[in-house]
């Protein structure tokens, strides 16, 4: 018999969740990541992708069902539990102190460390993103949008995460600026560290994915590869305005 196969790296079970208890906005999620894989989390506004990974990441409560990182169950894990464990998460908005410098964002990323690693990992940090080196005493609001969340994900690699959840890391940059941070995102990936991407830049998000599902009133509607998905008919509905063929009338 085979050894058993190694534990997903992320997983829920049932998961529900939501701000308040009788308003559930993730309604029994089932969602696994193998690990060093990539996988992207689409779907509409408001579908409750943004909810999902909160919860995962311990900031919006979990009503009922399950987290789990490399197997062990965190669900009721603190925050900065989560951390240790090795889960990193980068939200959408206020991810980085834009009034204090790179190296004191980067620095208070690491106050988790023990003291005797902090600068060493810091420094291991600074030699993955070389742009951020060479500015370390810039102020983080003087950086422009992509070398923000550049920064961002700097600090999320502080504690050497298995797991790196990252919520539309490219909202409000330029196609350019996107194809950059996701190649970033690819080789960090590729160096082995599992990545969940949520996304609303399907095409870009897509060519990086391993893997994507997709978000719809809080349930997951669909999973599968990435590479067939940018074909499939449900997402040129979902996203790209196209109408189920032979439904025109019916609009
Ligand atoms: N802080 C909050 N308190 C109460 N309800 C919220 C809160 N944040 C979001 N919601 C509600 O939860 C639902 C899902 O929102 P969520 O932000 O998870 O969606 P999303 O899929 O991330 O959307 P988007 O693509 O716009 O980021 C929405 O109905 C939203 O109004
Ligand atoms: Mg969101």
């Amino acid at each position: 018999m085979n050894a058993a196969a190694p534990p997903p790296a992320l997983a829920t079970r049932a998961l529900v969740a939501g701000y308040e208890r009788d308003l559930p906005i993730v309604r029994g999620v089932d969602f696994e990541v193998a690990p060093a894989e990539l996988v992207v989390i689409l779907g509409p506004n408001g579908a409750g992708k943004s909810t999902l990974v909160k919860a995962i990441a311990g900031l919006v409560p979990i009503h009922a069902g399950q987290a789990f990182l490399a197997g062990a169950d965190i669900t009721a894990s603190p925050v900065q539990e989560k951390v240790r464990h090795g889960l990193a998460f980068v939200p959408q908005t206020e991810n980085i102190f834009a009034t204090l410098t790179i190296q004191d964002n980067l620095q208070l990323a690491a106050d988790i460390l023990p003291r005797s690693e902090q600068a060493a990992r810091i420094a291991e940090v600074y030699e993955l993103f070389p742009d951020l080196a060479a500015r370390r005493s810039a102020c983080a609001g003087n950086l422009s949008g992509g070398q923000r969340q550049m920064l961002a994900v700097a600090r999320a690699l502080i504690v050497k995460p298995s797991v790196l959840i990252l919520d539309e890391p490219s909202a409000g940059l330029s196609p350019k600026i996107v194809g950059e941070v996701f190649s970033r995102l690819k080789e960090i990936n590729t160096a082995g560290i599992t990545i969940v991407l949520v996304e609303q830049n399907v095409k870009a998000a897509l060519a990086i994915a391993h893997r994507a599902v997709i978000l719809v009133e809080g349930e997951l509607r669909h999973d599968g590869p990435a590479a067939t998905l940018a074909d499939d008919p449900i997402v040129a509905q979902l996203y790209l305005g196209a109408t189920p063929a032979g439904r025109e009338e019916q609009r």
